[in-house]
This record gives C-alpha cells, structure tokens and sequence, in this order.
C-alpha cells in the first residue's frame, strides 16, 4: 500500500490537462513529472502542479520520482515510452487509441504483461451509470443483433484529420462506442466496413473518410452495425439491441425496454466512478480488479477497428486478429 502515488504525463494536451486536474485532487496522488515535446506545454502543467517539465520521455523515465505514467499522445506517437515504463515497475495509463498498428498494440502489452504492472486505458465511458446495468441486462439473454450510431462533428486537432496520423474516425473517436459494443455484446470475429468521403473529400489536408458504416458478426452468432460520421450531420449516439421478443434501446440517458416490463430491467442508474480515481487506488493498492478496461481488453477494440479499415480498403470481409 502506497501512501502517495507518484504520477508523470506523457503528453500535455488537451486530454491530458483533464487527467492533471482530476489526478490533482486525489488525495494521495501527487503530479511529480510532465513532458511534451513542446516545452511551453510541458512547463505550464509541470508549473501549474508543482512538477518538473521535460521533454524527453526518456529522460522523465530515467530521473523522476514516480510510481505511475499516463501516456496521452496522439495516436501515432506510441513508440517505446510505455515499454520503457513497464520496464522501469510504472504503473500505466495510456489513452484509447493505444496504438495505430497491432505488431505495436501487442509489443507493448508483452512488456506489460512481462513486467507485470497495471494498466488501465482511457474507455471511460464503461464507468457511467447506465453502462454495467445494461451488460447485467444482456448476460446470459440470447442477443440477435445490435444496431449503434455515432454522428458527430469534424475534430479540428490536424493530426486528428489525417488517417495515417489518427487512424480516423473509427479507430480514434468512435473506438468509444465500439469497446461499448465489445463490453456489452461480447467479441467481434469478423468485420465488413464500408467507408465515403461525401463531405471532406475535396478538402485539402483531410484524408480521413467521414462516413464510416461496419458489419459486425460477434462470436455468439449474432451479427450488427456500426455507423459512424464526422460530417457535422446531427444524429447523436445510440445503441439497439435486439433479443427475442424484445428490443433495449440506449442513448445515454436510461435504456428503455420494448414493449416494456418484457424482462426484468434495473434502470436505476449506478455511480458514475472516475477512471482517475479507479487508477490511482489500484495503483496506491495494488488491486487492479475495479479496472474495467486494461490494455489487452482495449487492444481488442483496436483489433475490431484497424480490422474495419482493411475492410473497407481491401473491400473483403476481415476476421478480427483475436478471434484466430
Ligand atoms: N478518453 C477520451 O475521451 C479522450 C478524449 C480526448 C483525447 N483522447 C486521447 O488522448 C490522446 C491525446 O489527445 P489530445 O486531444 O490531448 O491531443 P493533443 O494533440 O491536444 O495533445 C497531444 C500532446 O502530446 C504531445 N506529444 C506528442 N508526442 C509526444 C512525445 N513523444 N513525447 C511527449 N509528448 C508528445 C504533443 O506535443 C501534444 O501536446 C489521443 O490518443 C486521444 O485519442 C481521449
């Protein structure tokens, strides 16, 4: 049991700046060490908590005090930082995408595993209050299909917009949703995507399509879609799942049952927890057990996704890696 847990960032953006914060008001947790490549970043945060900036993640590994490392780069930027971590015994918090390829995905989940420290990836989505309510809901019913949206807007960070930076829509933003999919309705064994660019196409720097539509057939038999678009065409997120005799509906707010009182439905929402704080205690205890998404699992939503975007390029059906 640690008294206080050591934390450095890797990367200082604009996601990190919201795990700073939260990590900052845990008591027990303390920000020792911040570095981005770009030193103003690095040295406002490490100014802001009290920290010490730097600009080589190597250099933060080699020298500061710490006893964990969130890793919040864009999602090419994965080189070596989290293995150099694991190596050294840290304890590491890296954000969804974890990488853009699988060889590196499962590169860095040897050294974590070899090592044998925590990981925790940044689905946060899995710690809201409807979201383990539905997968108790679904366990054991025999699920048919299941229908998922994603609408949402252009981001206008520039690596964000080019699909060998960011991998696009899908593997970068929407990955949400999909590891919602894979909690609830279990492994994916095999995609078939299509992909447009009716939008963004003729715009000169964007290379990501903007209109992302993926077949799923799930290990258990059932099939689904995925629709995902970055066009700015209102349409929010949702969830359908279809069983026998009935249909839940999910939106963010509480799941409704169709007809209703078809099975029992315990539409009390739980918790919200904090991911932040979830980490920080099994790192300040060891306990990695209330973690609900570590790196392996999170490297199976990046499976279903870059197996999407083969698809869609290859324009044939992929199996997911994970299901071989
Ligand atoms: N979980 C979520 O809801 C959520 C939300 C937003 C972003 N994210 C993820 O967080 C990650 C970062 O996104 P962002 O929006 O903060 O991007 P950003 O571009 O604002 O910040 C990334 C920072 O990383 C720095 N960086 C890049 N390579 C580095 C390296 N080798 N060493 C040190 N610093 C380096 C950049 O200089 C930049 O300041 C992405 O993977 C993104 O998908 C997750």
């Amino acid at each position: 049991m640690l008294d206080q847990v050591k934390v450095g960032f890797i990367g200082a953006g604009g996601n990190a700046s919201g795990h700073m914060q939260r990590v900052a008001e845990i008591e027990g947790a303390r920000i020792t060490a911040v570095c981005d490549l770009v030193p103003e970043k690095a040295e406002a945060a490490a100014a802001k908590y009290g920290a010490t900036a730097y600009t080589d993640y190597r250099r933060l590994l080699d020298e500061a005090d710490l006893n964990a490392v969130y890793v919040s780069v864009p999602p090419f930027a994965h080189y070596d930082a989290e293995i150099l971590a694991a190596e050294r015994g840290l304890h590491l918090f890296v954000e969804k995408p974890v990488a853009l390829t699988l060889e590196k995905g499962l590169e860095i989940w040897d050294a974590i595993a070899r090592a044998g420290v925590l990981s925790c990836v940044g689905y946060q989505l899995r710690y809201s209050p409807f979201v383990d309510p539905i997968r108790e809901f679904l366990a054991g019913k025999n699920l048919l299909m299941v229908s998922a949206r994603r609408w949402g807007s252009l981001v206008s960070t520039p690596w964000w917009q080019k699909m060998e930076l960011s991998g696009g829509q899908l593997v970068e933003q929407a990955t949400h949703e999909m590891d919602l999919i894979r909690y609830w309705a279990g492994e994916v064994r095999a995609v078939y995507a299509t992909y447009a660019r009716k939008v963004h196409g003729n715009v000169p720097g964007i290379t990501i399509p903007d209109l992302q539509a993926v077949q799923l057939e799930f290990a258990s038999g059932a099939i689904g879609q995925f629709v995902t678009s970055c066009t700015g065409c209102p349409g929010g997120r949702g969830f359908e799942f279809f069983l026998e005799g009935m249909k839940l509906t999910y939106d963010g707010n509480a799941p409704v049952l169709t007809p209703a009182g078809a099975a029992p439905l315990d539409v009390e929402p739980r918790e919200a927890e904090s991911i932040d704080r979830v980490f920080i205690e099994a790192v300040k205890t060891g306990d990695g057990s209330r973690i609900k998404s570590t790196y392996l699992d999170a490297l199976k939503t990046l499976d279903v996704t870059l197996a999407a975007n083969l698809s869609a390029k290859e324009r044939r059906p992929v199996e997911t890696y994970f299901s071989w």
